[in-house]
């Protein structure tokens, strides 16, 4: 079958039985500074499945286009892929193991016709510390379908608990879950030694693929490590798209799935090299294949190549495909022309892809010409070196790829030490990760003087704004760096002058009055009582931490927030400080950004 006859096949059946279908959300997430991408189905539904109740009802089912910044390095084998869509139906507190297991393995079998026996099933081992169970019940019900027991498998919460974070001593406070219960197709290909002795569902060998997975979304964690359990049991089932297209064709290749030909046989036509034709060009196809598809659908959302977040990630994967491209000995622009099969082939689900087509074929090909000058300039830098080649400054300075770096050297005579090289390139890796994941804890940069000063004052802007504008004004997405803070919050029009210097002046006046800046501990109905203002989608622990400007009692503003913050507003005015709006513009439908400095 093809990627689009399975995708209408999935959304009709889970129709015809209840649900709603909505459209994908958008691969950046919005008004989410937590996260670059939207990575599985579930994440835009998170405060629904807490118990918010949907507009769409409690059944809903769709295919959501999502992007895997850590499966970039993975891309190369027969199954990994950065960009892919998955296919998720849900029920929010509604039905249950009962009907969801029946459901999908009738969906598998009978209208995409996947051998029975190709089929296996893994569900939830048990977990003692936990105190939940081994999952007889979902096993008993794939038996109930007539799957043997030899194609049941238990695993324990490292493979069938599903949280975005991971298993249960991964996830932080706040966090929802559940045990899964996962289905395999059995490709028939040998298996590896070099994997283990014995083959199993959950072997990385490649014969057995992850098809989909149903996960019983029942449990929150506690801010003491315990589990809650969540006011309805959810079903959260995510599906393998492009893999389950794999499965219809009984190939384990991923990359030979219908929205690959035509991008596959350009590749092809341009470099004279057959895919398949041996181990390396096979990985370099796919790699290029991939980054181009994730390319093509980031670019439509918006995303332009650039030195941070998502842009950083974008530039990271055109200038990877055109190395590789550079390998098979395509030296002319082959980019914008492989995207453009990519915008006709999604052209009929994802209808903004196909009209951004233009804008694809520009940024790649101006992402192109500037990475192929890096190359002149890199180059020029290294005869310069003479015989001291540095790679590490080639590669962090100029962009120059080591792998160039190492041939040149050698084709002069000179040996480098690549390992040197590259440790110190995972140490330099190690540290933007420490950053990167810093921000991910709670929308700041980092923890120095300047960001902290600009968290506190953005706990004033917000309040600021909605006493200016309305107590409708919520806070919808934050980051803060070092230079400045952002907000996005929801409004629906554009903040007037006026309006922006009255904000400035309360905050200042606020700074001006030296107010503490308090923590307190508290059970969360209490601290929503006080109305302490919390993120729109964000999920809270039973006990809370919220910072009050002002003492709790009498307080300016009231947040829940982890911190951390200057003691005194009055630090963020040391120096002559005046705190001012630089930017006040629309981010998305209904929402709002400002930025703005102390200075
Ligand atoms: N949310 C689950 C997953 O991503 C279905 O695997």
């Amino acid at each position: 079958m093809t990627l689009g006859e399975v995708r209408a096949a999935y959304i009709a059946f889970f129709k015809e039985r209840g649900h709603t279908v909505l459209p994908s959300a958008p691969i950046i997430p919005e008004g989410d500074a937590t996260t670059l991408f939207t990575s599985s189905g579930m994440q835009p539904l998170v405060p629904y499945l807490m118990g918010k109740e949907h507009p769409e009802g409690v059944r809903l089912v769709n295919a959501q286009t999502c992007f895997r910044a850590g499966d970039v390095e993975e891309v190369g084998d027969n199954r990994h892929t950065t960009f892919f869509e998955m296919l998720g139906n849900w029920s929010l507190g509604d039905y249950f193991k009962h009907e969801q297991l029946p459901w999908v393995y009738e969906f598998l079998t009978k209208e995409l016709g996947l051998p029975k026996d190709q089929l296996h099933f893994s569900c939830f081992a048990g977990h003692d510390t936990l105190g939940i169970g081994k999952d007889t019940e979902a096993a008993d019900i794939w038996r109930s379908l007539g799957v043997s027991d030899d194609h049941i498998h238990f695993y324990d919460a490292k493979k069938n608990w599903w949280s975005r974070a991971g298993t249960p001593e991964e996830m932080p406070a706040g966090e929802i879950g559940g045990t899964d219960s996962e289905i395999f197709f059995d490709f028939g290909t040998p298996h590896d030694p070099a994997f283990g002795p014995t083959c199993h569902p959950n072997c990385d060998c490649g014969r057995f693929i992850e098809i989909g997975n149903s996960v019983f979304i029942q449990y929150i964690k506690n801010a003491d490590g315990s589990f809650g359990e969540l006011p309805k049991k959810n079903v959260d089932f995510g599906g393998g798209l492009e893999r389950m297209v794999a499965a219809t064709r009984g190939d384990v290749d991923m990359f030979r799935i219908d929205v690959f030909d035509a991008p596959r046989a350009l590749l092809e036509a341009r470099s004279g090299v057959a895919y398949g034709a041996d181990a390396n060009t096979t990985r370099v196809f796919r790699i290029i294949l991939d980054h181009i598809r994730s390319a093509t659908f980031m670019i439509a959302a918006g995303v332009v190549p650039g030195n941070r977040e998502q842009g950083y990630v974008l530039r990271r994967l055109i200038r990877r495909a055109i190395r590789e491209a550079d390998t098979l000995g395509i030296k002319d622009a082959v980019l914008a022309d492989a995207a453009a099969s990519f915008t006709e082939v999604y052209g009929d689900a994802y209808p903004f892809v196909h009209a951004a087509a233009g804008k694809i074929a520009e940024e790649l090909t101006k992402e192109e010409q500037k990475f192929r000058k890096t190359l002149v300039q890199g180059l020029k830098e290294l005869e310069k070196m003479g015989d001291a080649i540095d790679a590490f400054t080639l590669l962090t300075t100029y962009g120059f790829p080591i792998e160039l770096t190492e041939e040149i050297a050698r084709e002069r005579g000179i040996m480098l030490s690549m390992d040197a090289v590259r440790a110190q390139i995972e140490a330099h890796k190690a540290g933007s990760r420490a950053g990167a994941e810093q921000k991910f804890a709670g929308g700041l940069a980092d923890h120095s003087e300047q960001t902290v000063a600009y968290h506190t004052a953005h706990h004033l802007l917000l309040k600021a704004l909605q006493l200016v504008l309305g107590s409708e004004v919520h806070q919808r997405g934050s980051n803060i760096t070092a230079e400045r803070l952002r907000i996005d919050f929801s409004y629906g029009a554009k903040v007037t002058p006026e309006q922006l210097a009255e904000v400035e002046r309360i905050v200042n006046e606020k700074i001006d009055e030296g107010l503490p800046v308090v923590r307190t501990v508290l059970p969360r109905a209490e601290a929503e009582q006080l109305g302490a203002e919390h993120e729109f989608g964000a999920t809270y622990p039973d006990t809370v931490s919220v910072y009050s400007v002002g003492e709790l009692g009498s307080a300016f503003s009231l947040e829940f927030c982890g911190g951390p913050h200057v003691e005194n507003t009055r630090v963020l005015g040391e120096g002559g400080k005046r705190f001012k709006i630089l930017k006040e513009e629309a981010s998305s439908a209904g929402v709002r950004r400002i930025k703005a400095v102390l200075q």
